[in-house]
């Protein structure tokens, strides 16, 4: 495709930036190097916007100026590659560009080396311009030249850069671990490895480093980090990548609060790159308390509380089987139309919920109690305030959650679609809190039977070993979650560092003792050549970094994302392999009808 003679980088090297030039140096020499962001031929006179990583100065090319720079200067287009020597000229008072930091000076091209030119870009550089995201991901590499993208790449090198200075400084090691591994059970699907040279044999990609960072502890190195990619093959989400990143650590002998003490710094200082103040430490609510107060183990402390309220009225007079009824407080909603309130209602409904949505109603049947539900909710005449109540026979294992649950999606539901105008969302508002003790183990109605709600290496509860085969719906882990405004940002525990509370755990998980030996026989040969007490966390560094950003998807702060089909659109990923690569490895596809 070229269409202009190239000249040679040869031992050229620029000066200075395109974001640093200044009225101080007016006078001054400057080689600048970059792309062309926008160019103007006023009559004759041609100026360029030059673009680099840390901003764009405006070059010059006057009438006077040497006739083959000036001809070289009117070829250049959009994104061709450049560099140029002059001299730097203040701009008269009316010229001044306050938009730019540069804006102040102007560089007068004596000299032009087009290094390489451009096909008209599939859309342009600006970030105001709307371009659907399939493009984007197909040209990935002119998408992140855009200024949201080049903010966000080099937002989230700098968060990297903020954790590996604060856990160098606290003591911690940086230790790699591998890729091409066995299953690590984070509860998604993994990704397999086929080995050539054992046929039939798979490694698994890691869902995350951790029975590596165990083994680090019992090998002694006593506090580990990493930043590390983790894979899961599981859906796809806004806030879900096949390949994604996390702040990884493990320490031996902490305490919960040890692991919070190392966090709740590393937090402020990541959020302090991005120009954000938070307060230490962050509050704490247990597993129950979450639920019962937000219906969620995630909770948007942005959003108010909902309160459990039937206390306050005649028994069975709105609930029912002793569950609990709900009060769900929204505040300036204003007063919704009939409309908005079936829309709620079926929201509800849907979820198995009884809902009474009309508060008027409700405080001229039941006017004393409804004071009190005021009065406990706080919610005033401008808010939304709704009871709900689970009508049908009580469900799942744990029946007051399941109605807590439905509630909490109830209270997401009216927050987001009636409050935007109210911006109680702030993406700017940061409300973190941990959430403890979490339940050891969840129902899986699919497998039907006991599934690790965290991971089947997380320690029981002091005080509920007894319950791990007693009455494992109750039974409490020493697992605790990092929530920023209704996103998991990350997940740890104390581990189980004893061969025998491990054994019971892979039991009351269903696994027979010949499958825990053969999937995980090492980690208990370990647990039995002196495994100190241990544990840790990690953090999503995609969604930090998307927070931080003002984001909405994590594709936003990743430079080569995968759509939500788990595609990659630039290179085509994943594609087909010839026969004979198939054939080395053993391996022969089976298509569907
Ligand atoms: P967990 O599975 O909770 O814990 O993962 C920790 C954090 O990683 C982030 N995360 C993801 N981010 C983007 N895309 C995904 N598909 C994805 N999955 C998880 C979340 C989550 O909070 N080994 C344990 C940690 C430990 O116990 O130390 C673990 O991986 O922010």
């Amino acid at each position: 495709m070229q269409t202009v003679p190239l000249d040679f980088l040869g031992q050229l090297r620029r000066t200075h930036t395109c974001g640093e030039l200044r009225a101080k140096d007016a006078g001054s020499r400057a080689l600048l190097m970059g792309w062309v962001h926008r160019r103007r031929d006023l009559g004759g006179v041609i100026f360029i916007h030059l673009r680099d990583r840390e901003g764009v100065t405006q070059i010059v090319f006057h009438t006077g100026t040497d006739p083959e720079v000036h001809a070289k200067a009117e070829v250049l287009r959009s994104e061709y590659v450049v560099a140029v020597e002059g001299k730097l000229a203040l701009r008269t008072p009316d010229t001044v560009n306050t938009n730019l930091a540069t804006g102040e000076v102007e560089l007068v091209a004596e000299k032009i080396w087009i290094l390489n030119e451009s096909r008209t870009p599939p859309f342009p550089m600006e970030d105001d311009v709307d371009v659907s995201e399939d493009a984007r991901l197909k040209f990935r590499y002119v998408d992140l030249r855009r200024p949201r993208m080049q903010r966000n790449i080099i937002l989230r090198s700098q968060v990297s850069f903020a954790v590996r200075q604060y856990l160098y400084s606290q003591g911690f090691l940086e230790i790699e671990t591998p890729f091409m591994t066995r299953s690590t059970p984070e509860g998604a699907r993994d990704y397999l490895v086929p080995s050539r040279v054992q046929p039939g044999s798979f490694y698994a990609l890691p869902q995350s480093p951790q029975i590596f960072k165990q083994l680090l502890m019992i090998s002694g190195f006593e506090k580990y980090f990493q930043i590390v990619r983790c894979f899961r093959d599981e859906d796809l989400r806004a806030d879900r990548q096949p390949e994604f990143t996390q702040i990884d650590l493990e320490m031996s002998f902490p305490q919960e609060q040890r692991i919070f003490d190392v966090i709740e710094p590393l937090v402020q200082k990541i959020c302090a790159v991005a120009g954000f103040q938070v307060q230490v430490p962050f509050p704490r609510l247990t597993y129950a308390e979450a639920m019962r107060s937000f219906g969620i183990d995630k909770p948007d402390r942005r959003i108010p509380p909902m309160h459990p309220v039937e206390d306050l009225f005649p028994v069975d007079a709105l609930s029912a089987h002793g569950l609990p009824l709900v009060a769900i407080h929204i505040p300036k909603t204003g007063v919704l139309s009939r409309k908005e309130r079936d829309e709620l209602k079926a929201f509800g409904t849907e979820r198995g919920l009884r809902v009474f949505d009309d508060a008027k109603r409700l405080e001229r049947d039941y006017s004393e109690p409804m004071a009190r539900v005021r009065e406990r909710t706080g919610a005033g005449e401008e808010d939304l305030l709704i009871l709900a109540s689970w009508p049908g026979e009580p469900a799942g294992h744990r029946p007051e959650e399941t109605v807590y649950q439905a509630c909490g999606q109830l209270r997401l539901f009216a927050a987001q679609k009636y409050n935007d105008r109210h911006r109680l969302l702030d993406p700017q508002r940061f409300e973190f809190l941990w959430v403890l003790d979490f339940p050891m183990f969840e129902w899986s109605a699919e497998e039907n039977r006991w599934e690790a709600a965290h991971h089947p290496f997380t320690s029981v509860h002091d005080d509920d070993l007894e319950k791990l085969t007693a009455d494992p719906a109750h039974c409490r882990a020493k697992s605790y979650d990092l929530v920023l405004n209704g996103v998991e940002l990350g997940s740890g525990s104390i581990r189980i560092h004893r061969r025998d509370v491990q054994a019971k755990v892979f039991a009351a998980l269903g696994f027979s003792d010949e499958e825990a030996r053969r999937r995980f026989g090492f980690l208990l040969d370990a647990l039995e050549y002196g495994a100190p007490p241990h544990g840790g966390i990690a953090l999503g560094l995609d969604r930090l970094v998307m927070i931080l950003a003002g984001e909405t998807s994590i594709r936003d702060v990743i430079p080569f994302p995968k759509t939500a089909r788990g595609t990659d659109l630039m290179c085509d990923a994943p594609a087909e392999v010839p026969e004979r690569q198939l054939r080395e490895l053993g391996i022969t596809i089976r298509r569907s009808q």
